[in-house]
């Protein structure tokens, strides 16, 4: 599994239930690594996200839909929020983690679960303008 995600400075990804901010290189880049993927979303994401065409899209709930746990070993991208990034990383699902960093300070309610990067290796990082960076980490070996 794979998680996607970007954040601001203080590790900050949502407000009020959706993203406080708009980065067209981001955009581009989520659309171009999520595109003819399955994608996997919080049931707070997805009703407030924009629909996305070319994926196909699992909505978790533990409610009224997909369970994260039936997903643990497959090729799938987990595209947020916090709570089921975090259910993803406590359980050692998660290969990899995209994550841009955006360089703006903006008041947040949401936020990426760091602590857990120390669990991983940075594998590549990528500038995609003057305030957006891509850095991909994978897990590390045990
Ligand atoms: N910047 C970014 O990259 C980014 C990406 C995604 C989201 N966000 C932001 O994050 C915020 C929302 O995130 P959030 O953490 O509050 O909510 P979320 O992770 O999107 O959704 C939480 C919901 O997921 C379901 N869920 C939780 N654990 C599950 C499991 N183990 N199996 C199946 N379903 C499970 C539950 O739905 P039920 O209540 O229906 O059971 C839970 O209420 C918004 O502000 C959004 O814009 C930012």
């Amino acid at each position: 599994m794979i998680i996607i995600g970007a954040c601001c400075r203080g590790g900050g990804v949502g407000f009020e239930g959706g993203i406080p901010w708009k980065n067209k290189p981001d955009l581009r880049h989520f659309r171009k690594t999520t595109m003819g993927k399955t994608v996997l979303v919080g049931r707070k994401t997805y009703e407030k996200m924009p629909p996305l065409k070319g994926r196909d899209v699992v909505v978790l709930s533990k409610t009224n839909g997909a369970q994260l746990d039936d997903y643990a070993d497959q090729d799938v991208m987990l595209i947020g929020g916090p709570v089921v990034w975090r259910h993803a990383l406590e359980k050692g699902y998660v290969d990899r983690i995209i994550l841009t960093y955006i360089n703006l300070t903006t008041v947040c309610d949401a936020f990426f679960p760091m602590s857990f990067l120390e669990h991983f290796d940075i594998e590549k990082v990528e500038n995609l303008g003057e305030i957006t960076c891509v850095i991909t980490y994978k897990r590390k070996m045990n």
